[in-house]
């Protein structure tokens, strides 16, 4: 069931216990999520869970038993409790109700989700995702719980604020599997990037001809928001400066969206000062219409013709500045990649380059990409995005610590 190696979470064991809300259906999406990435998932469902969703769900998704009494005798030596965290890294509880974190708080012990969470030993991390009504949330025993678990060392994702089952409006919901799933990723990346601040553009720019029509390019915005996402998880502050895509910000970082190069290039220049690297993935037009018009064009020649301008070269500007940070170029060439890419690392004076085919990289899941720096070349496999992603970022983290 558990997918190969290479993947995000391959090795990982984490272990979902799964309490008594509404929220519950929303842990099966995440236990598909950690499955998808390579984790194995062991699930722990309180009596009061399967109130709300059955274990059969949860066995198909993850194709290991569920459990959820302390007394069951299918584990050999009758030791659940015991046996479930010891090849686990993380018990993940989601959804966590107040009663749930009400008795971790006091370390209580009397079924198998709280027993096996006192049982843990200090290598497996504790990650808690609360799920209840608002006047729970705020209510100051809550808060004293949660208090009292953040300082045991768990980690409290969440809760969201938003439209409850009950109705009431306000903080309480849980955060939604995608962004459990990326704090699951986040917690087990090394933070190679820890305190450095990070500015990255990425997607296509559009070029205004007329009320209805721009020059754009074929980039789809996945290979920067790629390298944001990454980075956020390798502990950087990221700020992802990004043309049109229909990409959702990555969780944990700030997003500025743009359309135009001119756009783009104030949205940089604005900020790159208070930054440490910046990381140029946006495919920005080279040339503008010189004079977008006011009104829609009407067709009426068999031809038309629409001067261009020279846009900003962004990176070459900020890589010019005697205040640069670390830049990195990317080269999207259609042949000649080695030639055309170290003439750009060259002539842009940039420490590193990432070189791509464009018939590699434009659009798709997946990218080939050459890395250039002053040691020479250096080839990473054919790969999705953000596995070429934390390959480029252990790279440039080598370079920033030397
Ligand atoms: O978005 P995807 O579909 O995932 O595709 C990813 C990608 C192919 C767009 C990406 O991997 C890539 O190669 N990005 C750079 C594309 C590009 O414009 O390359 P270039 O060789 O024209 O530009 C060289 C560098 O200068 C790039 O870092 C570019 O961001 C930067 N540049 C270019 C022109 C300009 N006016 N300002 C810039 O900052």
């Amino acid at each position: 069931m558990n997918a190969g190696p290479g993947l995000e979470l391959s090795g990982r064991t984490v272990v979902l216990v799964v309490t008594g809300g509404v929220a519950a259906y929303k842990s099966a999406e995440l236990a598909r999520l950690l499955v998808r990435d390579g984790a194995r998932v062991h699930v722990v469902m309180t009596e009061a869970a399967g109130h709300f969703i059955g274990a059969a769900t949860f066995q198909a998704i993850t194709g290991e038993p569920v459990w959820s009494d302390l007394w069951d005798a299918r584990m050999s030596n009758g030791m659940a409790h015991i046996n479930l965290t010891r090849d686990a890294q993380l018990v993940l509880i989601a959804p966590a109700t107040a009663d749930s974190i009400a008795r971790l708080a006091q370390g209580r012990a009397d079924d198998l989700a709280s027993t096996l969470c006192l049982a843990r030993d200090a290598s497996c991390a504790l990650m808690v995702a609360p799920a209840m009504n608002r006047q729970m949330w705020e209510h100051a025993a809550t808060v004293r719980n949660i208090n009292m678990l953040r300082s045991d060392g768990a980690f409290v994702i969440g809760p969201a604020s938003g439209e409850q089952a009950c109705g009431e409006l306000g903080p309480g919901r849980m955060v939604e599997a995608e962004e459990l799933h990326d704090a699951v990723c986040a917690h087990f990346t090394p933070k190679v990037l820890a305190g450095r601040r990070v500015l990255i553009t990425a997607g296509p720019t559009a070029e205004t001809i007329d009320p209805v029509r721009v020059v754009t390019n074929l980039s789809s915005g996945r290979m920067g928001y790629a390298l944001a996402r990454e980075a956020a998880r390798a502990g950087a502050e990221v700020t992802l400066v990004s043309g049109p895509t229909g990409l959702d910000c990555p969780h944990g970082t700030v997003r500025i969206n743009v359309r135009s190069a001119a756009e783009m290039h104030s949205a940089v220049l604005a900020r790159y000062q208070a930054c440490d690297v910046f990381i140029a993935v946006a495919a920005v037009a080279d040339y503008r219409p010189a004079a977008p018009s006011l009104r829609k064009i009407k067709k009426s020649a068999d031809t038309l013709s629409i001067e261009m301008v020279r846009n900003p070269d962004i990176l070459a500007e900020v890589a010019g500045r005697a205040d640069a940070p670390f830049c990195v170029g990317f080269a999207a060439e259609s042949h000649d990649l080695d030639g055309y890419a170290q003439a750009k690392r060259l002539s842009k004076k940039l420490p590193l380059v990432v070189g791509n085919l464009v018939a590699d990289g434009l659009g798709g899941d997946e990218n080939e990409v050459v890395l250039y720096d002053d040691a020479g070349r250096h080839p990473l496999q054919r790969a999705s995005k953000p596995v070429l992603a934390r390959a480029i970022l252990a790279h440039l983290s080598r370079m920033l610590d030397r």
